[in-house]
């Protein structure tokens, strides 16, 4: 039992070196160790320690769909200044695939599965704003199936670029016309759905294994991360499964908590809100990719949302460049909505001992020839 006790006695730096070295040295460890220890509640402590360590010594994940999730909480530091309470950003560029939406296409993959709806050697087919379509490719890749994306031609050429590099075909659809048009990206995917046999669409507009995928993580990592003290949340709404799952978790864990759902020019969902009428005439083209929208998608469930802000294109452009050169956060354009919003409000409403977790969707390399192209933000005002 001495080399146990031994191991318990190991400091922190002498574990980081790995199983390996604990084991070469172990003699050296046990040496000065006596079975006394096993009967001084001091070292006691330190048991759990060692069963973790042995559970984890085979330390690698069996694909890459098991490295999704688990993304960390960082404070602001700096554009927080003159906000009482507390500012974190739920990075979730820390995904495989840069992005929150990993969470949802493995779920919806993984759920298909399940039904019958997904067989092997079957086709992925989406109309997603690039960040659904990595995630469903790395699934797919993972998992050995096809994968056709239809996307809007308002899109970043690098979601584009990347998408191609992971194996799928993408169709590149025209973005102003509405979503019943035969050749919106919505409607052409759902033709090569119907046209291409064993085809799945998973359709993360409507399909609630979306909401799900945040109740059962993004939801449950908050609040263990914020201990339970977490008392808003603020996130960009899109498809609305990161605000719904998220917020329906927190909210059984905490009924005060306030959520609120940022929007953009051009875009429904906070006219809905607030007066319950789809009002066609806020819809407009509007620049920011993967928030608001001129639909009302399953996935959104307004009961769970407080409140909504709406955020302009520039606004949302210069609250992310800001974030990558003052937080050190390199994360996408929405989430400069998401961040912006957010801000606003809590300047207004939070208190000191209030703690808000903010939801940034994706990392800044899908945005390099826009916002974070200088001459392309001069050129767009
Ligand atoms: C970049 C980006 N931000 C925010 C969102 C919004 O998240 P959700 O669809 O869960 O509402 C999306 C969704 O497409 C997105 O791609």
């Amino acid at each position: 039992m001495n080399w146990l006790f031994g191991f318990c006695l190991l400091s922190d730096s002498e574990f980081s070196k790995g199983f390996d070295y604990i084991i070469k040295n172990l003699a050296k460890f046990t040496r000065s160790v006596g079975i006394s220890y096993a009967f001084d509640r001091r070292y006691w402590y330190f048991y759990p320690r060692v069963l973790t360590h042995l559970a984890t010594k085979s330390m690698y994940y069996n694909s890459i769909i098991e490295t999704i999730g688990d993304t960390p909480l960082i404070k602001l530091n700096k554009l927080n200044e003159g906000i009482e309470g507390t500012i974190l950003a739920k990075v979730e560029y820390f995904n495989p695939g840069n992005s929150v939406k990993d969470r949802i296409a493995i779920k919806m993959v993984e759920d298909a599965e399940k039904d019958g709806r997904l067989r092997p050697g079957g086709t992925i087919i989406e109309g997603t704003s690039g960040n659904t379509g990595m995630g469903l490719a790395l699934a797919a890749v993972a998992k050995g199936y096809k994968c056709i994306f239809t996307l809007a031609d308002k899109q970043s050429q690098e979601k584009i670029d990347i998408l191609r590099a992971v194996g799928a075909e993408v169709i590149v659809c025209p973005t102003n016309v509405p979503p019943e048009d035969p050749r919106s990206y919505y409607s052409v995917a759902k033709k090569y759905n119907e046209t291409i046999p064993n085809s799945f669409y998973p359709n993360q507009y409507d399909n609630l294994s979306n909401t799900a995928a945040h109740y059962e993580t993004t939801g449950p990592e908050i609040w263990k991360q914020t201990e339970g003290k977490i008392t808003h949340f603020a996130a960009g709404v899109g498809t609305g499964g990161t605000i719904s799952g998220t917020s329906r978790y927190l909210k059984e864990q905490n009924a005060d908590i306030f959520t609120l759902g940022i929007d953009t020019y051009g875009s429904v969902f906070k006219k809905y809100k607030e007066t319950g009428e789809f009002d066609e005439k806020e819809v407009f083209p509007y620049l920011t990719e993967g928030i608001g929208e001129d639909i009302l998608p399953k996935n959104v469930d307004f009961d769970l949302i407080d409140e909504f802000i709406k955020v302009t294109d520039k606004d949302a452009a210069i609250m992310a460049r800001r974030l990558a050169r003052e937080e050190g956060l390199f994360i996408g354009w929405s989430c400069g909505s998401a961040m912006h919003g957010a801000l606003r409000w809590a300047r207004k409403n939070l208190k000191k001992d209030d703690l808000m977790v903010v939801l940034l969707p994706d990392h800044g390399t899908r945005y390099l020839g826009k916002i974070y192209n200088d001459s392309w933000m001069k050129d767009h005002g």
